[in-house]
């Protein structure tokens, strides 16, 4: 098959590398790509928001499927302008991808069919999610744009002079656009965070290895809320009894209430969960593979790639059998100094081989923010490498990707140190 995967980051790599492990791989695209997954696909020039383009590059060229990988143009699309063509495409369509690009729609759905998540409320004038706030007089209070915001759009507030900021910025100041300006107000939710990527048809599902990402941008969870800045697959605090749980209270009564709302959800469909003492709750849903998470959850997988892509398309998820290596994966983001914040870029990575790698056995270097120029790689955004290692345990699996981080460097770089420990409040 030829295939066009879309987007540009460590995902992106993961996918990429993923299914070029497929004979049924005959020739791999990526639209836009980065300079390390350069050496895994032929990187076209075309944005991952360029649905028009996409479709053009893929008839053109005879694709076969296209994995539509970033949130973004599947919340704008691009699978139903792919599909209107005839083409295959693996990710959820429009109407189903809201789950992810409207908050405001998500939780009317958990709150509509019963599945369990932090209580809410939406606003859309700060008057009365100030009231609200005050009211429920609770802290931390967490405040989510409605709309889809990079990772960003969710701040916890302390108290209520954060709350108020937090609330202005986004209702009156519009810090995350338009879509930004409706807020749902929640309830924060002590436990471990779990993330759970799935592989559904829409009618059956099928859980991938589970995960934990480490979305504060400092040590021991301190600072901004960050895309991600490591991850650990599997997670040791999702035994089979919490998935089990999962599964009944959550997974399969979201897939039914999707399709009962005329939403049919085909891809992955990821759910973030924290496990309360009240059970396992939904802080949110994805509508695509996470980034980390697709670092360290891919590289277990044994079946097939497309073989489990095609079985989606085809409705037949129900018919074939996912198998994961009984292994772990860590992944440790290299990021520019000052990300989520402002930060530079052009900085010269080294320590990488000629093809941004490094030669460590079970070692992947998962390029997300980089160019290269004169055989130079260089940094290119804010998380720059997502140093994956998988070994038989989780502790064997973290030494080794610190110690391959410890053998690139550039200047300003920016990385925990702490990923796959246990967190402040012990979860
Ligand atoms: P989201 O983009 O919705 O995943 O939120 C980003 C991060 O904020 C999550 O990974 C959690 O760490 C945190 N968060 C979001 N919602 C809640 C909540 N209701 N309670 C506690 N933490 C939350
Ligand atoms: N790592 C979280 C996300 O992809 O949304």
């Amino acid at each position: 098959m030829r295939i066009l995967v879309i987007g540009s980051g460590g995902r992106e790599h993961s996918v990429v590398r993923k299914l070029k492990e497929s004979v049924k791989a005959e020739k791999l695209y990526c639209a836009p790509g980065n300079a390390g997954i350069a050496a895994d696909a032929e990187c076209v020039n075309i944005s991952a928001m360029d649905i028009a383009g996409i479709v053009n590059f893929s008839k053109d060229n005879a694709i076969d499927l296209v994995f539509v990988t970033p949130d973004d143009p599947l919340v704008a699309g691009m699978v139903d302008a792919l599909e209107a063509a005839g083409i295959k495409t693996f990710g959820p369509n429009k109407a189903a991808a809201i789950i992810e690009g409207s908050k405001a729609f998500s939780k009317a759905l958990m709150k509509k069919y019963g599945i369990p998540t932090a209580a809410y409320d939406t606003f859309t004038d700060a008057a009365s999610a100030m009231q609200y706030i005050k009211k429920q007089n609770k802290y931390p209070v967490v405040i989510k744009a409605d709309g889809l915001a990079l990772g960003k759009g969710v701040i916890i507030a302390e108290n209520e002079a954060e709350a108020e900021g937090a609330v202005k910025s986004m209702i009156n100041d519009g810090i995350f656009g338009a879509s930004g300006k409706t807020i749902v107000v929640e309830e924060f939710l002590e436990g471990t965070e779990v993330s759970v990527l799935a592989f559904t048809d829409s009618v059956t599902i099928k859980p991938m290895a589970s995960s934990k990402d480490h979305k504060r941008a400092q040590d021991g969870d301190m600072g901004a809320n960050t895309g991600g800045m490591g991850t650990i697959s599997p997670n040791p605090r999702y035994t089979p009894e919490v998935a089990k749980v999962c599964m009944e209270k959550i997974f399969l009564p979201t897939i039914a209430a999707m399709r009962e709302e005329g939403r049919a959800f085909k891809g992955c469909l990821y759910f973030g969960l924290i496990l309360t003492d009240d059970g396992p709750k939904v802080i949110e849903y994805n509508a695509r593979f996470g980034d980390p998470e697709a670092q360290v959850v891919l590289p277990l997988l044994k079946t097939d790639f497309i073989d489990i892509i095609l079985a989606i398309y085809e409705n037949r998820l129900s018919e074939i059998d996912i198998e994961w290596e009984n292994a772990a994966c860590a992944c440790v983001i290299m990021a520019s100094g000052g990300y989520p914040a402002a930060y530079e870029k052009g900085k010269e990575i080294f320590g990488l081989n000629g093809n941004g790698q490094l030669d460590y056995e079970n070692v992947t270097v998962y390029h997300a923010g980089t160019k290269s120029e004169e055989n130079k790689f260089l940094t290119n955004g804010g998380r720059v490498l997502g140093v994956t290692a998988k070994a038989e345990t989780l502790e064997a699996a973290l030494e080794k990707a610190y110690s391959a981080v410890s053998q690139i460097r550039f200047d300003g770089v920016a990385y925990r140190t702490d990923i796959g420990k246990i967190n402040k409040a012990g979860a």
